[in-house]
């Protein structure tokens, strides 16, 4: 039975030459999830990393996606395996479609058939409104396992959430932290949350989201960060705490509309300049 991690550690707008130390920190902190893409362009640091932990491969869920570029198909299926040779890896825990443009349904096919072929052991999507889920599920008779999507205190998308969970679809937040938009990190309401519990604003949303029933990717390069966010176990927000935090929701993406013309224009854009190379730089 599929089984998502409760925490995995992300790698997004990590420079590739910083990539192998961030991973290796989170390995060692205890993470045992990561989450890459081909967009990062960190794939081969995270694959080292991973290789080095002395961890044997089933003890790291590793999760890496297809970007609008590599849609379609023959494109999807090379990029798999692209993807596995970039990471050293013989195969992916999950493999999502990183957001619904192009060729998604040829990309659709390519998963299935890369899942048959045990090269990927589940298959996702990320960005996709339940409705497109319901037509995947319709289309090809085998729904994703998991749709990624922004979640944090100020984008709850509740229904959503919830219609997603009805398809039988695990929900997955990333930016559970919202990047620290909207001075998540000094919000009046979630600091008096978090001095309550003797915890940090940072641990108060991932505690929220934890309680939300909701697996998330959460990034840092800052050890003491990386330790923190792992320490949830020994406090729970009560519900009155949790109505507190459900009236921080803006009903609005913070940080990718997909709905939106100008950001459709925006990521085919970054295709010619990727934000990681820039960071590289
Ligand atoms: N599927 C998609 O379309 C998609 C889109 C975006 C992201 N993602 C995935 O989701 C992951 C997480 O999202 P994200 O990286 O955009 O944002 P995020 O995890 O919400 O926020 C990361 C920021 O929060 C800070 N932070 C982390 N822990 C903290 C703590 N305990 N206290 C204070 N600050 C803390 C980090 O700074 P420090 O380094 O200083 O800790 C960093 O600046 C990505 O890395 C990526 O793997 C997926």
């Amino acid at each position: 039975m599929f089984k998502l991690p409760a925490i995995s550690f992300g790698t997004f707008q990590i420079a590739p030459n910083q990539t192998r130390a961030a991973v290796t920190a989170a390995l060692q902190s205890g993470y045992r999830a990561v989450d890459t893409a081909y967009s990062y362009k960190n794939e081969a640091a995270v694959g080292q990393a991973i290789r080095q932990a002395g961890l044997t491969r089933d003890r790291v869920f590793v999760t890496s996606k297809a970007y609008i570029n590599q849609l379609g198909f023959r494109e999807t299926s090379a990029a798999i395996d692209q993807s596995l040779a970039a990471l050293g890896l013989d195969y992916l825990d999950l493999y999502l479609i990183h957001m619904p443009f192009g060729d998604y349904y040829g990309a659709y096919r390519a998963l299935l058939a890369a899942k048959k072929a045990g090269k990927v052991r589940a298959i996702g999507v990320a960005n996709f409104d339940p409705a497109r889920l319901a037509d995947l599920g319709h289309h090809f008779g085998e729904l994703p396992a998991v749709d990624q999507v922004e979640h944090h205190p100020f984008y709850q998308r509740s229904a959503e959430i919830a219609a997603i969970r009805k398809l039988g679809v695990t929900p997955q937040a990333w930016a559970p932290l919202a990047e620290g938009r909207h001075q998540l990190f000094t919000n009046s309401q979630l600091t008096a949350i978090a001095q309550a519990h003797g915890k940090t604003v940072a641990q108060v949303v991932l505690k929220w989201h934890q309680q939300l029933g909701l697996p998330l990717v959460v990034k840092s390069l800052s050890p003491n960060h990386l330790k923190d966010n792992l320490a949830l176990d020994d406090f729970r927000l009560t519900a009155l705490e949790m109505a507190t935090i459900a009236k921080l929701d803006l009903g609005r993406p913070s940080l990718l509309d997909i709905n939106s013309v100008a950001e459709v224009d925006r990521l085919y854009d970054y295709l010619d300049h990727p934000v990681v190379t820039t960071l590289a730089d």
